[in-house]
């Protein structure tokens, strides 16, 4: 049952469009309530590519580009993403990708949305739809791209990415890799970091594509 304010009017509709409600079921995206991020967002953002496919990659939550655009890492990120993908031999039409959560939230400094990290209980009200896109597309592999994605694929609000870097876990007939988030790499502070890091985003998809493959 929605809680109503004492105050709305009686004859107004039972679930007000304008609730946030974290029990809410939604049928579709554009009307989920489950957290408040629906409010400051242009759209909801959607993960995209075939289904079935048998690799999925899970990355945060959409940028500034994806909300703009309604799709998952078309902005910065997504062309290093790009690159790494095609440096494993992976094209993207391979993959699905989407985030673990699927509004973007944000603060404004100066004249800029800056990204802001999306809390654990906006997280756990958002696996409601990647748990919908994991029996969609029906994955062999998922690649959480950085902690908030590994925390919210394997149900978990204190995994952490560096104990999972090298690891493969097997939970739910999947098994789930992890590796940093392209935004990680795109901001590490000196060339060689950066390099390192995108080598390890390389290694990790070699292996996806590897078990992916059946090899
Ligand atoms: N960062 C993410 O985690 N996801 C996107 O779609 C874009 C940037
Ligand atoms: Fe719903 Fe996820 Fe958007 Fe929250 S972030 S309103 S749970 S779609």
């Amino acid at each position: 049952m929605t809680k109503r304010p004492a105050h709305s009017p009686a004859h107004s509709a039972p679930s007000g469009a304008d609730d946030t409600d974290p029990h809410q079921q939604p049928g579709s995206l554009a009307d989920c309530r489950r957290c408040d991020l629906w409010r400051n967002a242009t759209q909801p953002v959607p993960g995209a590519g075939g289904a079935p496919a048998r690799l999925m990659l899970v990355g945060e939550q959409p940028g500034d580009k994806e909300d703009q655009a309604g799709l998952p890492f078309v902005g910065p990120a997504g062309q290093l993403l790009d690159a790494v993908l095609e440096a494993a031999g992976i094209g993207r039409e391979m993959v699905y990708v989407t985030n673990a959560v699927k509004h973007f939230k944000w603060e404004l400094r100066g004249k800029r949305r800056l990204h802001k990290t999306p809390a654990q209980r906006e997280v756990e009200a958002c696996a409601y739809w990647l748990e919908r896109e994991l029996a969609h597309v029906k994955p062999k592999v998922v690649v959480a791209l950085g902690a908030t994605a590994l925390r919210a694929v394997l149900h978990d609000p204190h995994a952490r990415l560096n104990a999972h870097m090298e690891r493969t876990t097997h939970a739910g007939g999947l098994a789930v890799l992890a590796t940093w988030h392209p935004s990680y790499v795109l901001r590490a502070p000196d060339p060689d970091a950066r390099e390192r890091a995108r080598a390890q985003m390389v290694e990790v998809l070699r292996r996806a594509h590897a078990l992916m493959s059946g090899h």
